[in-house]
């Protein structure tokens, strides 16, 4: 089966997952960014599609990319500075989804943290008030915090297991 990693990654946390990702794929599984996709993608038999979380949903070039994923298998991993556990991590990732081509269901799906850009906190310090859920709090700021030292061991970890079981699943036919 021919399998390729696409990444789209702006300060590298996405890139470092999806390369973690492809490690754990058989043998020669590229890992390439989103702006290196090759011209034959569609003769690929799985994808496996990474993004940042940009407001909610997939940045802007992996949501350009998800509607023409006509590939058998496309699994789907993300990272963002949120909680990965929260409500907003499972919303944005089914965002994603809903955005491959009608009827086509991912044949996985991975999320984790990933620390958010210094300059992109300062700005929206800066942009909204003390109290406004995007202002500076204590909880904004632990949260900032516990994002900038991910991903992880762990994630990456997690991150191969999530490959190899996709795998399995597609291999048995589960999806
Ligand atoms: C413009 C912008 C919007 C973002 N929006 C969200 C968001 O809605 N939710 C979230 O949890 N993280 C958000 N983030 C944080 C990123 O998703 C997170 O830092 C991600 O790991 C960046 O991945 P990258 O290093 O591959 O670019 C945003 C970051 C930027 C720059």
């Amino acid at each position: 089966m021919r399998t390729i990693v696409v990444y789209s990654s702006r300060t590298g946390n996405t890139k470092k997952v999806g390369e973690a990702i492809a490690a754990a794929l058989p043998e020669g599984t590229r890992a390439v960014s989103v702006q290196q996709v090759p011209a034959d993608l569609a003769d690929y038999d799985c994808v496996f599609l990474g993004f940042w979380i940009d407001r909610g949903q997939a940045d802007k070039d992996a949501a350009n990319l998800l509607p023409k994923l006509m590939n058998k298998h496309v699994a789907l991993f993300a990272t963002l500075g949120a909680d990965p556990r929260s409500p907003h991590a499972a919303e944005s990732l089914e965002k994603a989804a809903q955005l491959l081509p009608e009827g086509k269901k991912p044949a996985g799906k991975f999320i984790c943290q990933g620390a958010v850009d210094p300059k992109v906190i300062e700005m929206m310090y800066k942009m909204f008030p003390k109290g406004h859920v995007h202002g500076q709090s204590a909880e904004r700021d632990a949260l900032h915090a516990e994002a900038a030292k991910h991903p992880d061991e762990a994630d990456l970890a997690a991150a191969r297991a999530f490959a190899k079981k996709t795998m399995e699943d597609i291999g048995r036919g589960k999806v």
